[in-house]
């Protein structure tokens, strides 16, 4: 490998929840040298329920990576240069499939899907105490309990359908994340796939144990659900398998890491303190606690970041999620007809100068960090006479930059030290406007990289340095970077922000 015009090249996988894609880096220089790329479709079956068939993303996924090769023979390149393959996915979202003929027993729950929050209710009865305390199990996990997270989604799948119940008992199902769902199929399905797992997306589970990084026996009892079907976890860059399927069948697939924490290495941030947030349709803001684990008391949650081969100390994250970001605009265009395209959000959105005192809470599935409210709904207040379409998606933007705030300020409650600037990256950081906002209404500078494809870039880091362990910090250099300062005085930051802690309020606990 490495004998072509590009030299050695590295993959990587992308699985995000609205899209995959395939994009082939240099290795060495992680530059782009082309990509595929091809939309998920979500099923929605059921209100709050959101699916997607397995089989589908799969099918995306060989699609992408026959797609990006087919444009690298075209730009002169050879497929043989391709010495590592990584991968990176939406975490949480939660499959299990038959092992012996390889077809799943039910759609994907996605993380986004609602539907166990009555199976949440359930299970904090079970807390002991009767306190019901949301945050029983953090101290063992890192997590409160949420729908969000897969245990409960596993938890629902084997309490209500019968043949997944039984395909558990008899040990003929497997279960994964969409991580493990696509190393096993691309390592061989039925006929000798992997089946594993790394840190990162085990660590979203609720079954991980975020100290031994191993599966946790009290967690399993308290969700009663069986080891036998997990995956085998492993580190976020080692070698697990080969490629039986594609044409790149015999190479390696050398890492694994939850998207979310994929951005944070492709923003090189390495080192304790730096942190980063993502816009895609949620936005996940994630802060580098360290070589240990770092609990929140103000609704943030310990994740592992990352960790670099097997025998290697693992890196840990505090982590902000909020579940409607880039997700908002996409309702304001599908669902309202306000706009025709994500990308014109902008230009209504500057047809104001002000948000017109209108806010926008958008807890279409409840609220997430810091809040974790389930019964949460979305809420739209402060309307006049006057009001416009362009201060209705101009809110929209500002309720994405006001979240950042509530999460930015439990990082300071918890870590005790302001951060210093944001970098930021994701699909919605197109839109110039909501980073001028979002520096505004936080007062840090922003930052953006001109490479903002961190996600898959962070996943072809880590699947070159399983074979070839360079040097990370070789990687923190002179990129011409965005840089958004704050415009707006601290008074009038403020106000904003406590008219928006307003409209949190009138939103929490609708739906009881
Ligand atoms: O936790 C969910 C997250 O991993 C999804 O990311 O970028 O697909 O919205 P994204």
């Amino acid at each position: 490998a490495g004998k072509g015009k590009f030299g050695p090249l590295v993959g990587a996988i992308d699985e995000g929840t609205s899209s995959a894609r395939f994009m082939i880096f240099k290795a060495q220089s992680f530059e782009v040298v082309c990509h595929h790329q091809e939309e998920v479709p979500q099923i929605y079956p059921q209100e709050g329920w959101v699916e997607q068939d397995p089989e589908k993303i799969l099918t995306v996924v060989l699609n992408c990576i026959e797609g990006a090769l087919r444009k690298l023979e075209e730009l002169g390149g050879r497929k043989e240069d391709i010495c590592a393959i990584g991968i990176t996915n939406q975490r949480e979202s939660s499959i299990v499939w038959d092992k012996n003929t390889g077809k799943p027993l039910h759609n994907a729950i996605i993380w986004l899907d609602m539907r166990t929050s009555t199976t949440v209710d359930q299970l904090l009865d079970n807390v002991p105490n009767h306190s019901r305390n949301k945050n029983y199990l953090k101290p063992l996990c890192g997590l409160p309990l949420s729908p969000y997270f897969s245990a409960l989604k596993l938890r629902w799948l084997k309490d209500n359908i019968p043949d997944i119940k039984e395909a558990m008992e008899e040990g003929t199902c497997l279960f994964g994340t969409v991580d493990s769902w696509l190393i096993w199929n691309l390592t061989g399905g039925p006929n000798g796939g992997v089946h594993v797992t790394d840190v990162t997306n085990a660590s979203r589970t609720m079954l991980l144990n975020i100290e031994t990084l191993q599966w946790d026996v009290h967690l399993l009892k308290f969700f009663a659900l069986p080891r036998h079907i997990l995956p085998q976890v492993k580190s976020s860059a080692e070698v697990y398998g080969y490629m039986e399927v594609t044409s790149l069948k015999g190479v390696p697939i050398c890492s694994c890491i939850g998207d979310q924490q994929a951005a944070l290495v492709g923003q090189k941030c390495f080192t304790a303190g730096c942190a980063k947030a993502t816009f895609g349709t949620g936005c996940f803001l994630l802060y580098n606690a360290g070589n240990v684990p770092v609990s929140s008391s103000h609704g943030l949650l310990s994740t592992v970041a990352y960790q670099f081969g097997k025998d290697a100390n693992p890196v840990y994250a505090l982590e902000g999620s909020v579940a409607i970001a880039g997700a908002a605009i996409g309702w304001l265009k599908n669902n309202m007809s306000l706009i025709d395209s994500s990308g014109e959000a902008e230009e209504i959105a500057k047809t104001v100068e002000n948000c017109g005192d209108v806010y926008f809470v958008p807890a279409f599935s409840g609220l997430y960090a810091p809040y974790w409210n389930q019964e949460a709904r979305g809420i739209l207040c402060g309307l006049t006479e006057e009001v416009q379409k362009g201060h209705i998606v101009r809110a929209a933007l500002e309720a994405v930059c006001f979240q950042v705030r509530d999460i930015l300020e439990a990082m300071h409650s918890d870590c005790g030290v302001p951060l210093a600037k944001l970098k930021v990256d994701g699909g919605m950081t197109a839109n110039r406007l909501l980073l001028q906002l979002q520096a505004d209404l936080i007062g840090l500078s922003v930052i953006k990289p001109a490479m903002v494809e961190t996600t898959a870039l962070g996943a072809a880091i880590a699947a070159y340095y399983a074979i070839s362990n360079f040097n990370l910090e070789s990687l923190i250099g002179s990129e011409m970077d965005l840089v958004y300062e704050p415009q707006i005085t601290e008074d009038e930051r403020d106000m904003r922000y406590t008219k928006w802690k307003m409209a949190v309020e009138r939103s929490l606990g609708w739906d009881t």
